[in-house]
């Protein structure tokens, strides 16, 4: 991570205004923030530990957790609500064996939802890594997310 995190900060000079720019660096690469990551840009920045934690939380953008190789995000907002959001998220649950929050075994997926993603007119709508799927029903739900077995 030593190696990561310097190649990271290569282009920034440490200042406050670097803060954003660096934690979405390192998302981008882990997929999430881990701990220590948070910590080396404290001190690069300066900033205390837990304005770096507090600005992290702000921006619903990042994560603490790791995702899985596909993170699922389902639409909870008012139109994908209305048609079915919820159904879709407990379909999801059912057929990957996880709850809303977490990740397969095999790290495959994850499951989270988000507010709006913006594209209501084809909800309901789910974004899987950076794919938009629309109109969903439980049908595709099983077509769009294959299962591994166990024990394989
Ligand atoms: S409400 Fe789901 S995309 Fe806007």
């Amino acid at each position: 991570m030593k190696k990561d995190f310097e190649d990271i900060i290569l282009t920034y000079k440490g200042e406050k205004s670097d803060l954003i720019p660096i934690l979405q660096d390192i998302q981008s690469k882990y997929g999430y923030l881990p701990e220590e990551m948070m910590k080396k840009v404290s001190q690069f920045t300066g900033i205390s530990p837990s304005e770096v934690y507090g600005v992290a939380t702000f921006y619903s953008q990042f994560r603490f957790k790791p995702t899985g190789r596909k993170h699922i995000l389902v639409c909870k907002g008012t139109a994908c609500h209305v048609s079915g959001a919820n159904q879709i998220i407990e379909g999801i649950e059912r057929h990957l064996g996880i709850k809303e929050g977490e990740i397969t075994f095999d790290m495959e997926y994850s499951l989270e939802s988000v507010g709006c993603l913006g594209c209501c007119a084809l909800a309901p709508c789910a974004m899987v890594n950076q794919d938009i799927k629309s109109n969903l029903t439980l049908k595709d739900v099983k077509s769009l997310f294959s299962k591994r077995k166990k024990d394989n």
